[in-house]
């Protein structure tokens, strides 16, 4: 099994056919299991929710294309783990650094809202995904739904290390570092301000220099 899943991909029946609903409706989308995206050699892994269906679902690279990406890719500039100008398009040549993209979920969810089974099935990615990330060392989970699907692959008790924007959990030989999910109704309610979201990556920046 490989740590992305193919075009395919038949394990969520649900989700297999609301991506045939997508792909006859806008045959020009990318509608299909959003590969991770980064470097291989990744010090930094990012969890995110699941696609958007007119941002990654539509572009195929995670975060791009919907509000969620305007201010993760903006901080990530900011930060240094990314160069380039994002454009909310794959061909605008942003690059990341040291970092690497990923969801908890990698295909696009009716209502942005992936089942528990869902969830659960697509795990085994996630697990891959950070297995064949050597010298990860951080790891930024968006979200509840992140955080939690994080524990699962490497095998922790959810008890043990509880969701809570700014919490940094040492688990194994990794930081864990929470943060609220960077969605618009986050945003647009202030549950998470772009201050908030710079102060994880901040923290985030100075464990990895
Ligand atoms: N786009 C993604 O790829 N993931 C999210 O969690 C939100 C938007």
């Amino acid at each position: 099994m490989k740590s992305d899943p193919g075009r395919d991909c038949p394990l969520c029946p649900r989700l297999v056919e609301y991506r045939h609903d997508q792909r006859a409706a806008h045959p020009e989308w990318f509608n299909a299991p959003v590969p991770s995206f980064g470097t291989s050699d990744a010090e930094l892994l990012i969890v995110g929710l699941a696609p958007g269906v007119q941002g990654a679902n539509r572009t195929g690279r995670p975060f791009t294309g919907d509000f969620a990406g305007d201010l993760l890719y903006g901080t990530l500039i900011k930060f240094g783990f990314a160069t380039g100008v994002f454009k909310a398009d794959p061909k605008d040549g942003l690059t990341l650094q040291r970092t690497m993209i990923t969801n908890a979920v990698r295909c696009v969810p009716p209502q942005n809202k992936p089942l528990p089974a869902e969830i659960r099935s697509c795990n085994s990615f996630l697990r891959l995904r950070i297995s064949a990330l050597p010298r990860l060392r951080a790891v930024v989970a968006l979200g509840r739904i992140a955080h939690d699907g994080l524990l699962t692959a490497l095998d922790v008790r959810k008890a043990a290390y509880p969701f809570g924007h700014g919490a940094c959990h040492h688990i194994g030989g990794l930081r864990v570092f929470d943060s609220y999910h960077c969605s618009r109704y986050n945003t647009n309610t202030r549950v998470l301000t772009p201050e908030m979201f710079e102060n994880v990556f901040g923290a985030v920046k100075t464990y990895l220099d």
